[in-house]
This record gives C-alpha cells, sequence and structure tokens, in this order.
C-alpha cells in the first residue's frame, strides 16, 4: 500500500482528483464510485477540474434497499448531486434498491462488473472497517449481495438522516471479490474516528473481522489520510 498523508480532506481531494485525471490519461474507461461524507472533496475537485468523463462508465458501491432515485437519501441522489449533474459519464449505474427481486439485481450487477472491469475504485472506510457495505465477517471472495448493516454502521450514517430509525437496515454491495477485481484502488479516510480502522487495515493481520484488510493483498492501493487518521500508523 501506498501511503499518502495530506493536511486535510480538501487536499485529499484534490490529490485523489490527480489520481482520476491520470488513469483517465491513461485510458482508464471505468471508475469505481463511492458515497459517504468522505469523497465529498474529491468530487469537488473533479467538477472544479478539466476531466471529462463523458466517454467514461462509472459503477457505485453500493445502494440502500428500499430507496429510489428520487429519494433525496439514496445513494443514485447523492451521486446526482455531487458528480454526474455536473461532470456526466457516458453511462452511470448503482444497484437499484427499489428492485423486487434482489438476488436478481444482484447477479445483473456483477454482470455489468463482468462487462466494464474497473480500472480505479475509489473507497472510503466505516470506523468498523468495512469497505463498500461489506460489514465484518464478510467473505473476501463475496460478489454483489444483500447486507444486513450493523448497528455501528447504521448509527454512523444516522447523521445523514433525520433520525436513526430512517437509516434503512439493508443494503446492496458489491462484494470485497468484486472491489479486488479493480486494477487499481484509492481509499480515503479522514479524522480521529477513522485511527482505529486505519491501523488495523495497514498493520493489523489480514482477516475477514476487518474487512479493509484484504487490501494488503492488493498491488495498487493508495491510502490518502490526514494526521488523524494516519494517528496509528508508523
Ligand atoms: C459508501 C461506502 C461506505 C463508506 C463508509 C465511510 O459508498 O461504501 O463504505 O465509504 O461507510 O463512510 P463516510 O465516508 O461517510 O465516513
Amino acid at each position: 500500500m501506498k501511503i499518502e498523508l495530506v493536511t486535510d480532506a480538501t487536499a485529499g481531494g484534490k490529490k485523489a482528483a490527480e489520481y482520476f485525471l491520470a488513469a483517465k490519461q491513461d485510458g482508464v474507461k471505468t471508475f469505481g464510485l463511492a458515497t459517504g461524507g468522505t469523497p465529498v472533496t474529491t468530487y469537488a475537485a473533479l467538477v472544479a477540474g478539466e476531466i471529462d468523463f463523458g466517454d467514461a462508465v462509472s459503477l457505485n458501491l453500493d445502494e440502500y434497499v428500499g430507496l429510489g432515485a428520487n429519494d433525496p437519501q439514496s445513494y443514485a441522489a447523492y451521486m446526482q448531486a455531487h458528480l454526474f449533474s455536473q461532470k456526466p459519464f457516458a453511462a452511470s449505474y448503482l444497484p437499484n434498491g427499489l428492485a423486487s427481486d434482489l438476488a436478481a439485481e444482484c447477479a445483473r450487477y456483477d454482470q455489468l462488473v463482468a462487462e466494464n472491469p474497473i480500472g480505479l475504485q475509489l473507497l472510503g472506510i466505516g470506523e468498523n472497517g468495512h469497505i463498500g457495505f461489506n460489514e465484518p465477517g464478510t467473505s473476501f471472495d463475496s460478489s454483489t449481495h444483500l447486507v444486513n448493516l450493523t448497528e455501528s454502521t447504521i448509527k454512523a450514517n444516522a447523521r445523514f438522516f433525520a433520525r436513526e430509525n430512517q437509516v434503512p437496515r439493508q443494503a446492496l454491495s458489491m462484494g470485497i471479490g468484486t472491489i479486488m477485481q479493480a486494477k487499481q484502488i484509492i481509499l480515503e479516510a479522514y479524522g480521529e474516528k477513522k485511527a482505529a480502522a486505519i491501523k488495523a487495515m495497514v498493520k493489523g493481520p489480514v482477516t475477514e473481522a476487518v474487512p479493509a484488510s484484504v487490501l494488503q493483498r492488493h498491488e495498487n492501493v493508495i491510502v490518502i489520510v490526514d494526521p488523524a487518521a494516519a494517528a496509528g500508523l508508523d
């Protein structure tokens, strides 16, 4: 893993956007995208920059079950607001949280990933070490699947909702096996709440108890962290 220490989330977003531009210039056609608080500065930097995604494809990591694209809390709406409305892709895909047959939706999404191999995957990390919505204990071989969110994740994400009981309890997420197929991975983490997860990811044993630790087995991972998130590293 290559660690990029930056002063703050704004500088980290700019750094991540530089990697996006380099990947694009290198011929990458498919970008894997994340949501949540962390990548907001990356999307702001991409929007402010010259990059053109008009001939590229995006595939998001995950979506809440029960929320459609018209719901402002959905990840589809988040992506529209932060990136797609200003930097449209030729095609953008997220799992459909309203699908009536969730197993079929997971299979459809895996097929999309197979048809559009991801050149650069952007990740955040949960306080419990999750990547995507792959909670501790998820198989490293997993493909897109239905996830029951843990209490820790529900609590962490409650800040985006009016009340904690509005946070959906389930999500569809790319699996860890799917994420690991990306040619290059950028993981961003900012703030002291992420320090323990970053330490376990970088220095701990590779274990399904810490999903992000699997990234030690990937040969092209860039970790962008601020000093608070990097507090447990040497
Ligand atoms: C979001 C996702 C999650 C988040 C993680 C951190 O698409 O896949 O793994 O990256 O929960 O969330 P934030 O950035 O809000 O701290």
